[in-house]
């Protein structure tokens, strides 16, 4: 930002950071410092790129004349006096966001398989758009529709058949679960009454025989849009985001996402490009940004506050790309108040086994008088888990390229420790909030299958089982599965967004993401 800004903007920049260090020591007896490449979104020189997936986190079939689902946005300002519209220097050509498989100069990338080429194609942006450490804000795009007849997604990570359309995998038909269109405004810089307002956008259509400039007003018929904008030198980018679905496309989805500059962020199993440069572990790292949500989603909108996504075997062992044991992990907090608790004492298959409160004590689902079920929406165990704990139910085997455990949680008192909202509508519309959640710790409590398991916790939950006369568990605790070590939780993935679940008319969610930083402790390196 500094070469932009002038020296006064550094040393105000630089004073601000030393100050808000400091408070940030005080407040909490430890310095943290920004985990990500742009913290706060305050960095002129933008870096965003948008992916789009299909059920099962990839491509299938590109849309036509749309190149493959990444296309980038990056420039660096070239600082100017405001008079005219002062010079971005944009590092990705129209010709590179349109690169596809369809519509290829030759041998790009060396691959002639679709999925593939995506993954390839993430990469070469991110060379393109590479600053210092980094590479990208990631935009995400996924639709939910699923042809069963089809077979196109694994089922836990294992070559699937095709079986008859059932109403919880929507489908319209052959080709339902195609990519959207993708349409790009490059940020440009405009002059506004003296100030620089810096600005641009994606925005597309799942329905590709419209014009995708239209389908905002158009009666059934989805749409999505995103864009960004900053006064030149001051504040942070604000990220205007907008999603619309249809009684073709009644599941899709949204989200702004910090991943991790290298390795596999979640849910996807090529190695991957982002925004996050020290991958935050529990317990020790903290998420700030502003939410202002504008329109909900209609009642199956699984706004997300927060999702925290990472990927570990159910031994312990971090992922490699193999797809029937690695394991994705997802938690997150629910936040419109339609969406209701699952988890119910005669419900406990969508609770996890046990909630650990802040103070460390840790309740079975079975005490119904202290375990906290309107906390939970649901709990899904991995696909491939050999100890579960009966009654339980597992993921969804389609809607990742690997097994995949999901733990949903809602508003609630248990979660006001963490400065995570403890009641209904806290940051909803018409409640715009700045949020510095304690993501490390409220994640370090969670219930993961195996992993939260270490000897330790797992001779205090058998005392507190056998105590209470539960029967003895012995053999289910000790024998997770083998060669089982305590879990260290990188968190490769954080985003903000919305799920906007099958529903049976068409529904709008907006809403801005601004000021987004991780904060981790701070080291030497
Ligand atoms: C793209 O640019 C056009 C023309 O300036 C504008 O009308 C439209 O709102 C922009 N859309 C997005 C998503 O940025
Ligand atoms: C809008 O679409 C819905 C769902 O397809 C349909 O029931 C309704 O009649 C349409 N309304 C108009 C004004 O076309
Ligand atoms: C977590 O990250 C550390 C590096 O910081 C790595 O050594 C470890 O293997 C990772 N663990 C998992 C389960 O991914
Ligand atoms: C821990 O917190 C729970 C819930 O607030 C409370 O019921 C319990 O008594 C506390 N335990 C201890 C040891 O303080
Ligand atoms: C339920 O949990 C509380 C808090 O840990 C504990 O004091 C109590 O004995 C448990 N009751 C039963 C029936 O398990």
């Amino acid at each position: 930002m500094g070469k932009n800004c002038g020296v006064g903007c550094i040393l105000v920049c630089f004073g601000g950071m030393i100050l808000g260090l400091l408070a940030l020591w005080i407040a909490s007896g430890r310095i943290y410092m920004s985990a990500i490449g742009d913290p706060g979104m305050e960095t002129d020189d933008l870096r965003v790129a948008i992916e789009s997936w299909n059920q099962c986190n990839e491509v299938g079939e590109e849309a036509p004349n749309m190149g493959s689902p990444r296309m980038a946005d990056c420039f660096d300002v070239q600082h100017h006096p405001c008079n005219g519209e002062p010079p971005l220097n944009h590092q990705v050509r129209e010709w590179e966001n349109r690169l596809g498989m369809k519509r290829k100069p030759q041998d790009m990338f060396e691959t002639e398989i679709i999925n593939r080429y995506a993954a390839w194609k993430e990469l070469y942006l991110g060379r393109k758009c590479q600053a210092s450490d980094y590479q990208f804000w990631m935009i995400m795009l996924k639709n939910g529709n699923m042809d069963t007849t089809a077979a196109m997604c694994p089922n836990n990570g294992y070559e699937s058949k095709p079986f008859p359309q059932s109403p919880e995998f929507p489908c319209f038909g052959k080709g339902c679960m195609n990519m959207p269109s993708m349409y790009h405004n490059y940020t440009k810089g405009y002059c506004k009454s003296k100030t620089m307002i810096m600005k641009g956008g994606f925005y597309g259509s799942w329905d590709l025989d419209v014009d995708a400039k239209e389908a905002i007003h158009m009666n059934d018929t989805s749409y999505y849009s995103v864009t960004w904008e900053k006064e030149l030198c001051k504040g942070s980018w604000v990220f205007h985001n907008l999603l619309k679905t249809s009684s073709k496309y009644p599941w899709l989805m949204l989200y702004l996402r910090s991943d991790a500059t290298k390795g596999f962020s979640a849910g996807y199993h090529y190695e991957s490009r982002g925004m996050t440069q020290v991958v935050p572990k529990s317990p020790h790292f903290k998420v700030r940004f502003t939410l202002d949500i504008k329109q909900g989603g209609g009642p199956k909108s699984q706004f997300y506050l927060i999702d925290i996504g990472s990927c570990w075997k159910n031994n312990g062992e971090p992922c490699d790309g193999d797809v029937t044991s690695d394991v994705t992990r997802y938690s997150e907090m629910i936040i419109n108040p339609e969406i209701e608790a699952w988890c119910k004492p005669d419900q406990l298959k969508q609770c996890p086994p046990y909630h650990t409160f802040a103070n460390g004590t840790r309740v079975h689902r079975t005490n119904t008088t202290h375990f906290p079920h309107d906390a939970y929406h649901i709990y899904r165990a991995p696909g491939n888990a050999k100890y579960l704990e009966e009654p339980v139910k597992t993921s969804d085997p389609y809607s990742n390229p690997q097994p995949q455990e999901i733990l949903q949680i809602l508003p609630h008192p248990v979660w006001g420790e963490y400065g995570y909202p403890t009641k209904k509508g806290e940051g909803w519309v018409g409640d715009p909030r700045t949020w510095k959640l304690d993501v490390g710790r409220l994640s370090q409590s969670l219930y993961f299958y195996q992993a939260s398991l270490t000897k330790i916790s797992c001779i205090i939950y058998l005392n507190m089982r056998e105590f209470l006369n539960f029967g003895n568990d012995l053999f289910t605790c000790l024998m997770q599965d083998p060669g089982t070590t305590p879990v260290e939780r990188n968190w490769t993935s954080i985003n903000v967004g919305t799920e906007i679940y099958i529903s049976d008319v068409g529904h709008v969610a907006e809403w801005t993401v601004s000021n987004f930083d991780i904060l981790v402790p701070w080291t030497l390196s």
